[in-house]
């Protein structure tokens, strides 16, 4: 229990740290990697040196000292930071040296404005909410491990076929290398996958989503080359240079709040780009579950070539009584491609399609469900009823 003291400095000082969350936080991730360089074999150095990680953990930080007294507030946004915490194997032993190196920070950024009063009050508020992820993350290691065919950390699999999907995206399918079938998992969930580059210092982490329905033996993800920017995308570059069937990779068991969850509500899978691989296993899992389900499935790509599971998408919503499957092309290179839509997926084209009392999920590249979500805000739809993905730290889109 913290004292009303402690309670009263932390809440004064948040917003003066939230003022320099960037500049502790990035404080914060140097001198903790120089002095734990075994810490850079499980974050993502990508989204480190864009500065999204510094971000993300900044103001969740300030989020949770605002709501000190009432931790409860936060515990879904917790639960969602736990399930990346747990694919990617936070222990507790962790806890303490980040609590370290961020109370290091403040001091260090702050400077001698950081009385050792606040240095304290902090010190005790980030072992609160730093035992709250424990807690969490120590029941998600049990589910994780007490699952039919599941583990607690990683573990691997042999790459048992590689498809190619489109000009952008292939698909590897991944059977677990002791022969144990994968465990069921939630449509829309993703798993973490780790492997060491040759000519990488340190273990590279991904998470990907799983691209099929559950039930069956081995996992699906679907991955795109990331090569628009330079430096070019590491993993997936190398999964679709080097990795071929026969190889091992490792990877946790699945994660994330990001699911279909069942009922007699009409659903509306939007996806632009990679973000389909979600809406995939949704799809799939209607087909075979709930095929009575109205169900709408939006995708947009950049041209015929880029576009994905095509032909699957469209003989699983076959199987639907009451489905609708669209397709927009953003420029088609020629008259000879086929779509519903050419240009983007406009806010009167989703009053057209989608029922008012739909529940939408959503995931593409960020400006893609940045007008998704508004056009779905404007026109009515509720935030429950409005649930995304992004493939990057989570809080970005709010931010
Ligand atoms: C929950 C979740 C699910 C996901 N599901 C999928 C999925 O199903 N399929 C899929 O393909 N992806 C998915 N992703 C994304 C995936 O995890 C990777 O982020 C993606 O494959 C890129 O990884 P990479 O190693 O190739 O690129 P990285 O090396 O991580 O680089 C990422 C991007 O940043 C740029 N970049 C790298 N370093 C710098 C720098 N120093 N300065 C500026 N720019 C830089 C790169 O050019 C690249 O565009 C998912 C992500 C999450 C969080
Ligand atoms: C109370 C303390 C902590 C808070 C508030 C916190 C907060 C966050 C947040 C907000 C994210 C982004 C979530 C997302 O992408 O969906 C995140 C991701 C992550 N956290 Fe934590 N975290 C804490 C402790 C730790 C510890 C102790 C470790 C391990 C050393 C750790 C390692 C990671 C990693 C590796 C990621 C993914 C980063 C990436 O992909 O770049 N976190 N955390």
């Amino acid at each position: 229990m913290l004292s009303q003291k402690t309670i009263d400095i932390v809440k004064s000082t948040a917003p003066i740290l939230e003022t320099h969350g960037v500049d502790i936080t990035t404080y914060f991730y140097k001198t903790m990697f120089e002095a734990h360089p075994e810490l850079l074999n499980i974050f993502n150095h990508a989204n480190q040196s864009q500065g999204r990680q510094q971000t993300a953990l900044a103001n969740t930080v300030y989020a949770a000292a605002q709501y000190i007294d009432q931790l409860e507030v936060l515990l879904p946004t917790v639960k969602q930071i736990a399930q990346k915490h747990r694919s990617l194997t936070v222990k507790p032993e962790h806890y303490p040296i980040v609590g370290e190196y961020l109370l290091k920070a403040i001091k260090g950024v702050l400077g001698d404005a950081a009385t050792d009063e606040i240095i304290g009050a902090w010190g005790e508020a980030y072992g609160v909410i730093a035992q709250v992820f424990i807690d969490i993350e120590k029941e998600m290691y049990v589910e994780a491990a007490e699952k039919s065919g599941g583990w607690e950390d990683f573990k691997e699999f042999i790459v048992e076929k590689k498809v190619t999907e489109s000009s952008l995206i292939t698909s590897f399918y991944l059977k677990a290398k002791d022969g144990v079938s994968v465990p069921w998992y939630l449509p829309g969930q993703y798993i973490t996958v780790r492997l060491s580059i040759p000519g990488q210092k340190h273990l590279l982490n991904r998470q990907y989503s799983l691209s099929q329905a559950p039930g069956s033996d081995s996992f699906r993800i679907s991955v795109k080359r990331e090569a628009d920017h330079n430096p070019q995308g590491k993993v997936s570059n190398y999964l679709h240079d080097r990795l071929n069937v026969g190889d091992t990779i490792e990877a946790s068991a699945p994660a994330g709040d990001f699911y279909l969850e069942k009922g007699e509500q009409p659903v509306a899978l939007i996806s632009g780009g990679v973000g389909i691989t979600p809406m995939m296993a949704m799809l799939g899992s209607i087909a075979e579950n709930e095929p009575n389900r109205k169900t709408v499935f939006v995708h947009a790509a950049r041209n015929k070539d880029a576009h994905a599971f095509g032909e699957e998408a469209a003989a699983l919503v076959e199987k639907l009584n009451d489905g609708k499957i669209y397709i927009a092309y953003e420029a088609k290179k020629d008259e000879s491609e086929v779509c519903d839509i050419t240009g983007y997926v406009s806010r009167d084209f989703l009053q057209q399609v989608i029922e008012s009392n739909s529940v939408c999920y959503i995931c593409g590249p960020i400006s893609f469900m940045r007008a998704v979500v508004s056009h779905l805000t404007v026109l009515g739809f509720s935030k429950n009823n409005i649930k995304y993905e992004f493939f990057g730290p989570a809080l970005a889109l709010e931010a």
